[in-house]
């Protein structure tokens, strides 16, 4: 979703932006902006649809120099992807830029009330309604431009990250947050600006988090100031991030997709490095470890979590269950926060986000807070908003992933309730030590599994070849594989464009068995498992309709051979952590498949990595 950069310093400022900008791409935009302050005092903004590569060429031969600017790249809200519509925003003076993530619900009664005032528009933006309000409250009470931004703010219902700067205003950035994240980079004398620490790592490790509702006052060479929208001094919130570039880049892979898939291996030993004891196959995590007593008193788990993150949560489910005997509910954040749901003192809520900064789960776990619930967050993005508004949680550390398709979130978030589900099952004694330690020592060996799995990448390559002109697909699966049936539609979709549905297995009969033809793929789950026998059966029905069935089975495993026109042999683990497995030929063929049918990968059209509006 929209990205901001923004830095002040000594620096040429529009390197910096614009190479922000390409760390941020991943997030999904339409059109990309830049605004400067030059040595002569003009503000010079410069801004246009398409890609951060097509405002390169439009800089190309105009005046982009000065030590101060801030620059954006737009995922429509309120008005199409065009020109005149892309960021930064300027006032109808010209002395103020603002760039702006969020959406400002109430900009219809302030841009009516603004045009009152003379004031006139120039794009379809909410945004434009912001820097114009800034600039007349700044005229009317003749204040600072920080003040003019907190008196604004106020007015301003919605979500919003922000940075404004000001002509005659060379070395200062005001920067401020609600519901979207936004984090400062602090230099020598210098500050960068960025909805995401990734995109200015190679600047500095060491970042402020803007809380919601605080506003940042940066000054070149003075120190940072952060203020609430009531005008109190607040705290600095400084953490140091440890984040490498390679991580950051393709590493020879064609797509960060294909690298993550890839990534697999080692993400699961990053994940649970220091959590399992090699020796004793115990599960140690200091979140569940710390706040012991809320696991062992919930009457209920609720999963909040959205797109694949809740997949992974429904796999939470059957972990919990099976393994700690606590009734789970798995929510849609976004139907979670609006449904006025029950929510007791004694249940645990579990928020699962990759990036951290989802609206939807945001909004949950505050209304899970408020409702007097412990919050536990399952997040890959380190100081991300969710992680901070959780009462505690776990860390999945599987690295950014830069891919708008979530692959290693997903084997991450498993593997992180597993986890969690042992560390719980231990206090509470529901499953013998021996199970336990099976289940933990089959987690050490996911590393080298992941290995054995990713050599069907060739074989995934051929079979999607066949596949390539589908229109549509069905994925069925069982038990702790259906979530990963769902996932895997949900990949081939996503990046495709392909129509997919994941089911049930056994609820075939029950309606889609009607769409069975010759046209229709299905892949079909059946790896060992007490299903397994009626999957088989399954696949069997499928076939006597004229179905093409794609099965994902165990190696050697002759017998579901026979009722498969084509297959996927993987190696197994313990049942409970086979999703981890079985999802990565999933993604291999959603991936193989997008790049035969010549789609953009990694930046699918219209979806955003991190979807940070409602
Ligand atoms: O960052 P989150 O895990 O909260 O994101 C949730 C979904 O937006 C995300 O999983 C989305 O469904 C992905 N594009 C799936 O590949």
């Amino acid at each position: 979703m929209c990205g901001i950069v923004g830095y002040v310093g000594y620096r040429e400022a529009c390197p910096i932006l614009l190479k922000g900008l390409k760390r941020l791409e991943y997030r999904g935009y339409d059109s990309a902006g830049v605004a400067v302050i030059n040595k002569d005092g003009n503000l010079n903004v410069y801004k246009c649809k398409g890609k951060v590569s097509s405002l390169e060429e439009f800089l190309d031969g105009k005046d982009y120099s000065g030590n101060i600017g801030i620059a954006h790249t737009r995922w429509a809200t309120h008005g199409e992807p065009s020109d005149r519509n892309a960021h930064p925003h300027y006032s109808q003076s010209g002395q103020i830029a603002l760039i702006h993530n969020g959406i400002i619900e109430n900009f219809r009664v302030l841009k009516d009330a603004l045009i009152q005032n003379g004031y006139q528009f120039k794009s379809s933006t909410d945004s434009e309604v912001l820097v114009n309000l800034i600039e007349y409250i700044r005229k009317e009470n003749d204040c600072c431009l920080s003040e003019a931004v907190r008196l604004a703010l106020k007015q301003a219902v919605g979500a919003y990250a922000i940075a404004v700067i000001e002509k005659g205003n060379p070395d200062q950035i005001i920067a401020a947050r609600q519901s979207s994240p936004m984090v400062i980079g602090i230099g020598e004398g210098e500050y960068f600006l960025s909805s995401d620490a990734a995109s200015i790592i190679d600047y500095t490790n060491d970042f402020a988090y803007l809380n919601d509702g605080e506003i940042a006052i940066i000054n070149k060479n003075k120190p940072l100031e952060i203020k609430t929208l009531e005008n109190e001094t607040s705290n600095l919130d400084i953490r140091h991030l440890e984040l490498s570039i390679s991580q950051l880049e393709k590493g020879g892979y064609p797509h960060f997709m294909l690298k993550e898939i890839h990534e697999q291996p080692n993400t699961i030993i990053d994940c649970i490095r220091g959590r399992i004891n090699p020796d004793t196959a115990e599960v140690k995590l200091s979140g569940v470890e710390l706040n012991k007593d809320k696991f062992l008193q919930a009457g209920r788990i609720i999963f909040v979590a959205c797109g694949t993150s809740w997949h992974a949560s429904l796999i939470g489910e059957h972990l919990i269950e099976n393994l700690c005997r606590i009734p789970v509910e798995v929510e849609y954040a976004s139907e979670f926060r609006y449904r006025n749901p029950i929510i007791r003192s004694n249940d645990v809520v579990i928020a699962v986000s990759q990036s951290g900064e989802t609206a939807d789960t945001l909004a949950a776990v505050e209304l899970a807070r408020k409702a007097g619930a412990f919050v536990y967050g399952i997040c890959n993005a380190v100081g991300s908003s969710i992680a901070r508004a959780t009462d505690s949680g776990t860390y999945i550390h599987v690295g950014p992933e830069i891919g708008v398709a979530s692959t290693k979130a997903f084997t991450g978030q498993v593997t992180v309730m597993a986890m969690i589900a042992l560390a719980i099952a231990k206090e509470k004694g529901t499953i013998s030590t021996e199970r336990r330690q099976a289940i933990a020592k089959s987690l050490l060996e996911l590393p080298q599994t992941i290995k054995k799995v990713l050599e069907t990448d060739k074989m995934v390559a051929d079979l999607s070849k066949i596949f390539t002109y589908a229109h549509n697909f069905i994925y069925l699966g069982r038990g702790y594989n259906y979530p990963t049936a769902l996932e895997g539609a949900l990949k081939l979709k996503e990046i495709s464009y392909i129509h997919a549905e994941g089911y049930p297995a056994a609820e075939m009969k029950h309606g889609p068995i009607a769409l069975i033809d010759a046209e229709m793929p299905t892949v079909v789950i059946a790896v060992p498992d007490h299903t397994y026998e009626k999957t088989v059966s399954n696949m069997e029905e499928i076939k006597a309709r004229g179905g093409k069935i794609i099965a994902v089975i165990a190696q050697g495993d002759s017998h579901a051979r026979k009722s498969a026109d084509y297959t996927i042999e993987i190696p197994t683990t313990d049942e409970c952590l086979m999703p981890v497995i079985v999802s990565i030929p999933l993604q291999l063929m959603a991936y193989y498949i997008a790049v035969y049918k010549g789609r953009n990968v990694d930046q699918p059209r219209n979806l955003a990595k991190s979807v940070t509006v409602e």
